[in-house]
């Protein structure tokens, strides 16, 4: 039987890693299934892919199935953990440049305030048949919702009264201006769970209902993180590879290597870099604490940061993230002339070069002092992406937990979202004294 994912690293044995942590771990392993660990109102995405009902899903392919009937692009309007998930398993799992015609394009907006973006997508709208999707769990945050508001009145006036029937929005259950539009335009619409916060909401509707647009297979995506929910449910850290990494982290924080450096050589994974980001970024760093998240896509990046990280100040671990089944691959032809030189690597193929790649950098960086740490993945397909994101959720907040963090609140963004009301001038808004 394939395992669809391991963990390798020379650090540290496990018996030590038990030794120092075991205890710890199991305590917060049993406060987490009893509810009762800090933020525990949010730990709704630890059973989630269990417990969405047939309907649920069957309403989300549904809706999906309309959209890909009425629309040849959709936009996806959402920001943070309203966004990044979607994209991430999208370009992970889409072909790099023919995409499969039976597939409706999708687009994101409302992840930036660019004029320019705005604009040109707007233009570039008038050529295809549309839909929206609009998702904020607050239903409030300011650069969806003016996306929202730019593209319901291009879709009003574009399609009139039928503008509704190809918006959906993803929201609160009864919280927030989304909701309330949804209720009173008559969009379709969907739940984000209140024990869900955004950075671990992917594995619903938020990143279930865009995936099933763009044609990937959400069912498969479910699976495979139901196969993480049942390989992870162990406290033990001897076997369980999710608290393996948590404690790892840890470890290496406590040595002062305060930067993760997550590298991958798979181009169609570097939006999944950033939903990775945002994930431990966000659930660890704050109060002045936390491990900074940073990536790399190699091997673009053994030729710029390679070198910070080969020799830079001895402050950061990376941990690589390998494919070991790639779906397609290209092989070097061979030149009568050889006048690049290159025959002697005529019998290889581009990803077997790949590989060697991974593991000079590798034993370059080991060399030069940087811990690593391997993630092996059976394949990148939505099977093993669905088991990755629930790996990465499950020791995220294990990891928050073992530094003394709540994994679930994010004050530092709350703050900067204040902070644009206020600045903007929002009516009922208070504005505090600087
Ligand atoms: O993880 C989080 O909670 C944030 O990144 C949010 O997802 C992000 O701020 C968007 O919030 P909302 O979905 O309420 O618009």
């Amino acid at each position: 039987m394939v395992i669809p994912l391991t963990l390798n690293q020379s650090h540290v044995s496990i018996s030590k890693l038990e030794e120092v942590f075991g205890t710890q771990v199991k305590t917060i392993h049993q406060e987490m299934n009893k509810g009762t660990s800090e933020g525990a109102d949010y730990l709704g995405w630890k059973n989630y892919p269990n417990e969405i009902s047939l309907n649920e899903l069957e309403d989300a392919l549904k809706a999906a199935k309309k959209l890909r009937e009425n629309a040849d692009l959709v936009v996806v309007i959402g920001i943070g953990g309203s966004y990044l998930g979607a994209k991430a398993i999208q370009d992970a799992l889409s072909p790099y440049f023919e995409k499969n015609s039976d597939d409706p394009e999708v687009l994101f907006a409302g992840q930036n305030l660019s004029g320019a973006y705005m604009k040109q997508l707007l233009s570039y709208m008038g050529s295809k048949e549309v839909a929206i999707i609009v998702i904020s769990k607050s239903g409030t945050t300011t650069e969806p919702a003016i996306a929202f508001r730019i593209m319901l009145e291009y879709m009003e006036k574009r399609y009139g009264s039928s503008a509704s029937e190809r918006i959906v929005a993803i929201t609160d259950k009864s919280e927030g201006a989304l909701r309330e539009m949804a209720v009173r335009s008559g969009f379709t619409s969907f739940i984000i769970p209140n024990d869900i916060g955004g950075r671990y909401s992917v594995l619903t509707p938020v990143g279930l209902l865009p995936l099933a647009v763009a044609g990937v297979d959400i069912e498969q995506l479910l699976a495979g993180a139901k196969k993480a929910i049942h390989d992870l449910s162990n406290a033990d850290i001897d076997s369980n590879i999710a608290y393996q990494y948590a404690a790892l982290r840890t470890l290496l924080l406590s040595e002062g290597y305060n930067v993760e450096i997550l590298a991958s050589f798979s181009p169609s994974f570097e939006t999944f870099h950033e939903w990775w980001k945002q994930l431990f970024g966000e659930s660890e760093g704050k109060g002045g604490n936390g491990i900074f998240p940073a990536a790399v896509a190699y091997p673009t990046d053994l030729h710029s940061l390679g070198q910070y990280i080969q020799d830079g100040q001895r402050m950061l671990f990376e941990t690589f993230v390998h494919f070991a089944e790639e779906a397609e691959d290209c092989a070097i032809p061979s030149s009568k002339e050889n006048l690049d030189g290159l025959n002697y690597l005529s019998d290889k193929t581009l990803n077997e070069i790949n590989e060697v790649m991974m593991h000079g950098a590798m034993e370059a960086h080991r060399d030069g002092g940087v811990p690593l740490l391997r993630l092996e993945v059976a394949k990148q397909d939505a099977y093993h992406v669905g088991y990755l994101i629930y790996f990465f959720q499950l020791s995220c907040a294990m990891s928050a937990y073992l530094q003394g963090l709540n994994p679930f609140d994010q004050p530092g963004v709350e703050e900067y979202k204040n902070n644009i009301f206020r600045l903007l001038e929002k009516p009922g808004h208070v504005i505090a004294a600087l």
